[in-house]
């Protein structure tokens, strides 16, 4: 499995539990490519993983509506953003900065500017980069993104991604975030916590990767420690959940008995002082 075919799984999950994931433009994406591969990886890794998906979107959507509700608009600059929707869904004082590889910037802005002047979505003020986070040094992307913010303040997200990553990479994007970002700023990130990898559904998720294997696409496992965000340079925790927890709250009838049966990420808001 390629990176970029990840990006149209998580929204075709998105699109299952629209009642739970609040995104209700994600089924836009669908395609028959995705949906003869997600049975595979739900049989063979975990089935509770559309779910997973939508409850981890319905936790931003939730902090960013109330984050540019409370400041009246700002600009939402989203790292790997994939197919995600959000913009469609908060109000057009919110702009939207979208990063991810070329390959999927370039689709995705071809298909909403379609999709747009068909009114199935409505105006945005959405602005798009092509930056691969191996590549580019810190100071490259901060010269890239600082024009490119007009209204603040800024939530940044980064959902999905650091699993792909590695240390390094995920170093640099932190002096990205300070570089670009004013006190009080956010940024939402998402995360496998190290306990995970003592767990049967990790070693699964491990291993369907490496039997999809595509050579032209390797990627890390990253899994951060708590202690990494209690220690960025610059930030403060302002909050941290998983996606068991907020299960109870959105989706009590799912039935998950426990953290360890499932791929349980861990979400952190974190502040700039
Ligand atoms: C699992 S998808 C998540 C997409 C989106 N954030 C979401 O939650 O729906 C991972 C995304 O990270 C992007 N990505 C992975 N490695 C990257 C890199 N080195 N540079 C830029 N984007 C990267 C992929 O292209 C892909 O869109």
């Amino acid at each position: 499995m390629q990176i970029h075919e990840t990006a149209f799984v998580v929204s075709t999950y998105r699109s299952y539990h629209e009642d739970v994931s609040k995104d209700t433009y994600a089924k836009l994406w669908n395609n028959p490519g995705t949906d003869a591969l997600i049975p595979d990886i739900l049989k063979r890794v975990s089935n509770h993983e559309a779910m997973l998906h939508s409850l981890r979107n319905r936790f931003f959507y939730e902090k960013m509506n109330s984050f540019f509700d409370k400041n009246n608009g700002g600009t939402l600059i989203n790292f790997g953003s994939g197919f995600s929707m959000y913009q469609f869904s908060f109000d057009d004082k919110v702009s939207t900065i979208e990063i991810d590889k070329k390959d999927i910037i370039d689709y995705k802005k071809e298909k909403i500017d379609h999709w747009t002047k068909e009114g199935k979505l409505p105006q945005r003020d959405i602005q798009y980069t092509a930056i691969d986070f191996n590549k580019n040094t810190a100071e490259e992307i901060v010269e890239t993104l600082r024009p490119m913010i007009k209204k603040e303040p800024t939530f940044i997200l980064i959902e999905g991604v650091f699993f792909f990553l590695d240390r390094k990479t995920t170093n640099k994007l932190f002096q990205v975030f300070k570089g670009i970002q004013n006190p009080g700023d956010v940024v939402g990130a998402v995360t496998y916590l190290p306990e995970i990898e003592k767990t049967k559904v990790y070693e699964r998720l491990l291993n369907y990767f490496d039997s999809n294997n595509d050579t032209n696409d390797s990627f890390s496992h990253q899994t951060i420690p708590h202690s990494y965000f209690e220690s960025i340079d610059g930030y403060v925790i302002q909050e941290n959940t998983d996606e068991f927890e907020l299960s109870k709250i959105y989706a009590p009838n799912n039935k998950i008995n426990t953290k360890n049966e499932i791929l349980n990420e861990t979400m952190y808001l974190i502040e700039k002082i």
